[in-house]
């Protein structure tokens, strides 16, 4: 690993230089963080899972049409990427208030909105990723009115999509956090879903019984952490330690 140029070292993760010009090694870490640092933790196995999970999720978003920085996973916790600019924007799609919508608007944890919302914060740790608006975005130059026009109409179909593929192995997608990158190919440009999609970043309740299945496990000190990611992979078809013989996807609730 030591040989490698490292490119960026995030608090889950390192991006590091790839084999091609173009790509980069996107690496997964067990470290935990919340509060923008103030709480810090190792969930053994975390980059593992993470690595598998996302893997899975940004295959079947590139199988629907949604272009994605993924390229393939190279082995346990790290997978090839395509080199993207980053957008400093954190998007957030809601379909159930919980985390800091509700403590923000006084919204009961659990209750359904009564339509998607969108939300933006602007990515920095100095700042603490404060919410913004998309009148910030366009007038502070973060992104050009047609780059955020679709990454609105990405999150919108991710949104779709993840919520029945969830919902198809009995997991509610209470909300998640996306983030968007350029991706450059000749005199083109187009804006690509990056990052990871895991439970690191998104709320996942089980839906019979309401019980997370995600990161604030972490955040609210609940415990089994390791065993609600190792569930939402088992759940998806990609736990590990099942085997190659048992990868075949998800499985459908009775
Ligand atoms: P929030 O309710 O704390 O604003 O979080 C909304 C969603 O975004 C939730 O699924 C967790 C995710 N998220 C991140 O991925 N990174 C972050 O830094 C924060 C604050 C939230």
């Amino acid at each position: 690993m030591s040989r490698r140029r490292k490119v960026y070292e995030g608090k889950a993760k390192t991006m590091y230089e790839g084999p091609e010009p173009g790509t980069l090694i996107q690496s997964f870490k067990d470290d935990a963080t919340a509060f923008n640092n103030e709480k810090r933790g190792t969930i053994t196995g975390k980059g593992v899972l993470n690595n598998r999970i996302s893997e899975f999720l940004m295959t079947r978003l590139n199988d629907i049409g949604i272009p994605t920085h993924f390229i393939r996973r190279l082995n346990m916790r790290e997978q090839l990427v395509r080199q993207v600019e980053i957008i400093p924007i954190e998007v957030v799609i809601r379909n159930v208030a919980a985390g800091s919508i509700s403590k923000r608007f006084g919204i009961e944890e659990g209750t359904a909105l009564p339509r998607p919302i969108i939300e933006y914060y602007y990515k920095s740790d100095e700042l603490g990723d404060p919410l913004i608006s998309e009148d910030h975005i366009t007038a502070f130059g973060w992104a050009a009115v047609q780059d955020l026009d679709d990454m609105v109409a990405l999150s919108l179909r991710i949104n779709d999509f993840l919520t029945g593929l969830f919902v198809g192995v009995g997991l509610r997608l209470i909300d998640f956090k996306l983030e968007f990158g350029r991706l450059y190919t000749d005199e083109d440009m187009q804006i690509v879903l990056a990052d990871e999609i895991s439970p690191d970043n998104c709320r996942l309740w089980d839906t019979k019984t309401n019980e997370k299945l995600d990161k604030d496990r972490f955040r609210r000190d609940m415990g089994g952490v390791k065993e609600a990611y190792q569930e939402v992979a088992r759940r998806l078809g990609v736990l590990p330690e099942a085997g190659p013989m048992d990868l075949k996807g998800p499985r459908g609730i009775q």
